[in-house]
C-alpha cells in the first residue's frame, strides 16, 4: 500500500488532499497541530508543532510508523497581514513556511534515499516573486521556500528523489486573506492540480497560468513600488 505524509492537514488545502488520497486508497498519516477530526482505518493523525524543538523527532516516530513513505507534502503554512505591533507573526510564517520545510527535509529526505525513491512536495504561493510591504514574512518565507526545495529538488533527481514545488495563486481557505482575491480557485480544483502532479512529478507547478502571467508581470512593480512608498 502507498503511504503519504501530509503535514499541515487540519484543514484547508492539506486536509482535502488527505481525504483524495484516502478516497484513492492511499494510507496517510496526517502531521498538524489540531486533529484533522477523519475517522479512517488507513488514517493516522500525529499532534505536532513544526516549530517545536520536539517536531523532527515526531516526524522521524511518524515516518517509522508508517514503513516505507512515497509522498511527502509539506502544507503547513501560515500568513498574517502585516501589523507592525506584532512583528512576532512575520517570524513565525518564516519558521513555519520556511524553516519547518528545512527541517522536514531533514528527516524525510535521508528515508527516501535508503528506499530508492520518493517524491516531496512543497506548498510554496505565486508570492515567492513579489516583495510585499502588506506580507514580508509570507512573502520571505515562499520565496526562500521555492528557491531551497527547486535547488534540492536538483540535487536530488539524480537520486530518485523527486522535489516537486507548487506555486498557487489564491486559494478558496481560510488563508487567502485580503478583500481582493482575483482568479481564487477552488480547495478541489487545488486537489486536483497536485493529483497531477503526483503522476508527473515536475519540479514546479505554477497554477493558474492567468495568475502566474499576472504575478510575473507584478514582480518589477512590486520592487519599484516598495523602493518609491512614501511615508
Ligand atoms: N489558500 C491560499 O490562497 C494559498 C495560496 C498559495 C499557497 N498556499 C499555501 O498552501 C499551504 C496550505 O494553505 P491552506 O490555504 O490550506 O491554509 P490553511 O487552511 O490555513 O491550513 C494551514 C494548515 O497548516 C497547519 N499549520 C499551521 N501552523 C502549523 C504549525 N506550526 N505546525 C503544524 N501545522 C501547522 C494548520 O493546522 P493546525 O492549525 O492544526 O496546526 C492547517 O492544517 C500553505 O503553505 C499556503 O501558504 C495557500
Amino acid at each position: 500500500m502507498r503511504h503519504a505524509i501530509i503535514i499541515g492537514n487540519t484543514d484547508g488545502i492539506g486536509l482535502a488532499l488527505t481525504r483524495r488520497l484516502l478516497s484513492d486508497g492511499w494510507a496517510v498519516t496526517g502531521l498538524s497541530r489540531r486533529a484533522a477530526g477523519l475517522e479512517h482505518d488507513r488514517y493516522v493523525h500525529v499532534a505536532a508543532d513544526v516549530t517545536a524543538a520536539g517536531y523532527p523527532a515526531e516526524l522521524e516516530r511518524a515516518c517509522a510508523g508508517a514503513g516505507r513513505v512515497e509522498l511527502c507534502v509539506y502544507a503547513a503554512g501560515v500568513g498574517d497581514l502585516l501589523d507592525l505591533d506584532d512583528l512576532a507573526a512575520q517570524t513565525r510564517a518564516i519558521e513555519v513556511n520556511l524553516l519547518g520545510v528545512a527541517r522536514t527535509v531533514e528527516v524525510v529526505v535521508p528515508r527516501m534515499l535508503a528506499a530508492g525513491g520518493g517524491h516531496l512536495v512543497g506548498l510554496s504561493s505565486l508570492a515567492d516573486s513579489l516583495i510585499s510591504p502588506e506580507a514580508p514574512g509570507y512573502a520571505a518565507s515562499k520565496a526562500g521556500m521555492s528557491s531551497f526545495l527547486i535547488a534540492l529538488g536538483a540535487a536530488l533527481r539524480p537520486r530518485g528523489v523527486a522535489v516537486s514545488t507548487v506555486r498557487f495563486g489564491f486559494v478558496d481557505t481560510k488563508m487567502a486573506k485580503g478583500a481582493v482575491r482575483p482568479m481564487m480557485i477552488t480547495v478541489d480544483r487545488a486537489v486536483d492540480v497536485l493529483i497531477r502532479c503526483l503522476r508527473t512529478r515536475p519540479a514546479v507547478v505554477s497554477y493558474p497560468r492567468r495568475m502566474t502571467l499576472l504575478t510575473a508581470a507584478l514582480r518589477p512593480v512590486s520592487r519599484i513600488q516598495a523602493r518609491l512608498r512614501k511615508r
